[in-house]
């Protein structure tokens, strides 16, 4: 057979095959009976032009009966959100991790779902105290798949985000320890994310109360350091360091909300009695709040269980499905090129070692000091690629770091909000690509000495998000 012949054959071979598998694909939309409307819907409002700086989507604002118009990231504005507004300061306040949005665009349809109108409206759901018995099968799966926590033989809760299983795991422990007829001690270490603190304060009680910082209690007697409940966040939030408990004896709340690939080396699996994640720097859907404790000790187990019952009776079946839809997604990824820890650390790195290189043409600044370190899950030694950097100032005069920045339109998390120096400001390098290059931008004239003041709209914050 010559060779013409047998490409002529090939080529109908294929053709056939392709045919075949399209009526397939056909016949099967054909039989679809209630999803196509949905489906026409939300692939029509995700066509929506907003030209890269923005997103419409299904419960946005509608103009009357039209669809819902682009919601805008931070500094373009128009109707495609096609204008960058000069005055508008770069935001790296938040811990919004929206940086993971284009890895789930590009697997739009991989991650999307359709839920029924009749979907899980009871109150009950497959596991006793709320919760998806598959989710949790799954959340142990990723675990294992990343080797970031062993969760064999312990129990594992959800919350409304992690932020719902602080108080959870602070009411359980509190009671767990009440001996004494005094309050639990709760404490953390400087830097520390300020909201163990604020809910703390918030829910108050005879149970426990909020005690500062653990430098404070580190050399009293050992009879005075009786009924701690300590925080301990590793990778920190806000400098990225690993961190272990300081208080011997205290019961520990291991937050592990950053110890994922995209953010941190995973030098082994963490094996603590209690430890906290998030799906919020995970996948990065924040918004759809929720997190979950993993924990050794079945009262305490049970306690949180109890409190998540009278608190919201458990996590939003909604929420639930969507995020098992997300961690099947992850983990069928793994190792592979479509490998979210991959593109997470990838994109982390970069803008750490942009950032690195712009402080580093200067003495004015200075960012926390991190090594590249092994990593099990990528099997070699990787550079850093923390979620925020701890940027200080270093000039006599420059007492405000956060201050300053303002002034050079860059909105940044003050030092003393962490109980920290005002020296230090915390900027965030997870929100989008657009709030990461202004940001540069601005960090870019700052440290070159060009003057930027007076000209930026600043508008306080009044509240912490993340
Ligand atoms: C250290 C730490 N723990 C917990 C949380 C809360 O996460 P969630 O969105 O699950 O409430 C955050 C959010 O920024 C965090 O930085």
């Amino acid at each position: 057979m010559n060779l013409q012949l047998l490409l002529l054959l090939s080529s109908l071979f294929l053709n056939l095959f392709l045919l075949s598998y399209l009526s397939i694909i056909f016949c099967h939309y054909s039989q679809l009976r209630w999803t196509s409307a949905a489906a026409a819907e939300a692939e029509a409002i995700a066509a929506i032009d907003c030209s890269g700086h923005g997103h419409a989507f299904l419960d946005g604002v509608t103009a009357g009966q039209g669809l819902p118009g682009c919601e805008c990231n931070t500094c373009y504005g128009g109707s495609d959100c096609s204008l960058l507004m000069p005055e508008c300061p770069a935001d790296a306040d938040s811990g919004d991790p929206l940086f993971l949005e284009p890895y789930w665009q590009q697997h739009a349809a991989s991650s999307g779902i359709l839920v029924s109108g009749w979907h899980r409206m009871s109150y009950q759901t497959t596991g006793y105290d709320f919760i998806s018995l598959e989710l949790e099968r799954h959340i142990r799966l990723l675990h294992k798949a990343v080797g970031n926590a062993v969760t064999d033989g312990k129990f594992i809760t959800f919350g409304s985000g992690s932020t719902q299983l602080i108080n959870a795991l602070v009411y359980a422990l509190s009671l767990h320890n009440s001996t004494s007829a005094s309050p639990a001690h709760v404490v953390a270490t400087v830097p520390y994310y300020p909201v163990y603190k604020f809910r703390t304060n918030l829910f108050e009680g005879r149970e426990y109360k909020w005690e500062g910082i653990t430098s404070e209690w580190a050399n009293a007697s050992a009879s005075s350091r009786t009924n701690f409940i300590e925080f301990v966040t590793s990778p920190n939030n806000p400098d990225g360091l690993l961190r272990r408990s300081v208080l011997r004896g205290s019961a520990v709340i291991h937050d592990h909300a950053y110890y994922w690939p995209h953010y941190s080396a995973i030098p082994a699996a963490a094996d603590e009695d209690i430890m906290l994640f998030t799906n919020s720097k995970i996948s990065g859907h924040a918004g759809s709040r929720f997190g979950w404790a993993v924990i050794k000790d079945e009262k305490i187990y049970e306690r949180v269980t109890r409190y998540m019952l009278l608190n919201t009776m458990g996590v939003s079946r909604d929420t639930q499905l969507r995020v098992l839809k997300l961690i099947k997604e992850m983990i069928a990824a793994v190792g592979g090129e479509d490998d979210i820890f991959e593109f997470g650390y990838r994109t982390m790195r970069e803008r750490w070692s942009k950032l690195v290189s712009i402080v580093a043409t200067s003495d004015r600044f200075s960012l926390q000091k991190l090594s590249p370190q092994f990593c099990s899950y990528f099997e070699k030694r990787r550079e850093p690629s923390p979620a925020y950097a701890w940027l200080k100032c270093e000039r006599e005069e420059e007492k405000d770091c956060s201050a300053l920045l303002n002034r050079a339109g860059i909105i940044s998390r003050t030092g003393t909000l962490f109980e920290a120096d005002s020296r230090y400001t915390r900027l965030s390098l997870i929100k989008t690509g657009d709030d990461i290059d202004l940001l540069l931008k601005r960090l870019v004239a700052l440290v070159s000495g060009v003057n930027q003041s007076g000209s930026f709209s600043y508008v306080p914050t009044s509240h912490v998000i993340a």
